[in-house]
């Protein structure tokens, strides 16, 4: 696979800021791991070997910590991250329904989780505490609540027109 070696350096450039922002302080590994995880969506291996480097631990405890947190995720994630809660308030108003729509739309599946243009991953996640707004849908951090399957489309539809749009803008 072709790397392309100006993103990896910028890339690599905002975990170094991080690490320094934090002292090069082990004992702030969590705050660094969620700093890290928020510019990339995701915790990839060779950031981890870096990070377990640049704060002088073995690599093994490292690792330890980021899949012991389910907050954490070792696997890379879309541009938008969908989240159904499935807690039983949810649930019992349909969440599973959303679920369906989303995957299917998207041609994804209970072990397939990510759209192969990166662009969505579609998670059930148990109560996100918004009960009363049943069943509840985030999409990266906006809040949808008593979404219905077609509201669910609507909202694929709407990221989609924006993307859209931002491409031809970009062109
Ligand atoms: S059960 Fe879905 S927000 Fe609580």
């Amino acid at each position: 696979m072709k790397t392309e070696p100006n993103k990896n350096l910028r890339q690599f450039q905002q975990v170094i800021e991080i690490i320094e922002r934090n002292n090069n302080d082990k004992a702030r590994l969590i705050p660094i791991l969620q700093e890290v995880q928020e510019a990339y969506r995701y915790l990839p291996p060779q950031v981890l070997t870096y990070i377990a480097t640049a704060l002088n631990m073995p690599v093994a405890e490292v690792y330890g910590v980021a899949t012991f947190y389910a907050h954490f995720s070792l696997e890379a994630k879309g541009k938008y991250v969908i989240k159904v809660c499935d807690g039983t308030a949810c649930h019992v108003k349909g969440s599973s329904r959303l679920l369906d729509t989303l995957n299917s739309t998207l041609g994804l599946n209970a072990k397939k989780h990510t759209t192969d243009d990166m662009m969505f991953t579609v998670e059930a996640v148990s109560c996100l505490g918004a009960c009363g707004l049943a069943p509840v849908m985030v999409v990266n951090e906006q809040v949808y609540g008593e979404v219905s399957a077609k509201r669910c489309e609507q909202i694929l539809a709407e990221i989609r027109e924006k993307e859209n749009s931002e491409t031809v803008e970009n062109a």
